[in-house]
């Protein structure tokens, strides 16, 4: 199974969390990793849109990767599916590029599970906070997995950081 990894984050230089799962990811056979940010520095209309939608043509599985930041996606990944999922491409009567994919998203969370429950200050599940990714996913006929969701990942150890890449290696070997 090819798999295509999109990478946000909006402070790549201080990220962490982020930059350890990538990384990892990158070593994985069939996996290709593009970090927007890398690619488009901030610039939300800078996409090129045909090299995106050629990576995502050739794989079977799109992994989305970011950080929660105000409980949403980040500016570049929103702007990703803005621009590169398009009429005729992605949905309408001749879009259905990205049918039949999976869409897996991994994100990492400053905040603990507990926060991301009903009795949890936000009173919203992780779930609940990723339900953009699944009903855009759903929208234009990809299978969505469930979501790959690490914790308390703010200032996260060297050992948590490591048991967080073993985890992505066990759902990208799935
Ligand atoms: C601007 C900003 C907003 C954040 N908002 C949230 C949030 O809404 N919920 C949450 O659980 N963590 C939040 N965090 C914490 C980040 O999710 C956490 O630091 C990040 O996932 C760790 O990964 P990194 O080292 O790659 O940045 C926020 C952090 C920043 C910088």
């Amino acid at each position: 199974m090819k798999t295509l990894v999109i990478v946000s984050h909006p402070y790549p230089e201080k990220s962490v969390a982020i930059s350890k799962l990538s990384q990892i990811a990158a070593t994985v056979p069939d996996v290709t990793v593009r970090h927007l940010e890398s690619l488009y520095g901030n610039d939300l209309s800078k996409f090129d849109i045909a090299a995106e939608q050629s990576a995502a043509d050739e794989v079977d599985r799109i992994v989305f990767m970011f950080p929660v930041h105000w409980f949403n996606l980040t500016p570049m990944l929103k702007a990703y599916l803005n621009e590169v999922w398009t009429y005729g491409w992605a949905f309408g009567p001749e879009g259905k590029a990205l049918s039949g994919k999976e869409m897996l998203v991994v994100t990492t969370a400053g905040a603990s599970q507990f926060t991301y429950s009903a009795e949890g200050l936000i009173e919203s599940s992780i779930d609940a906070v990723l339900t953009p990714m699944k009903a855009s996913a759903l929208y234009v006929g990809m299978n969505y997995s469930q979501p790959l969701a690490f914790f308390d990942a703010m200032g996260a150890s060297p050992e948590k950081l490591e048991e967080m890449q073993s985890a992505l290696l066990a759902r990208l070997a799935a």
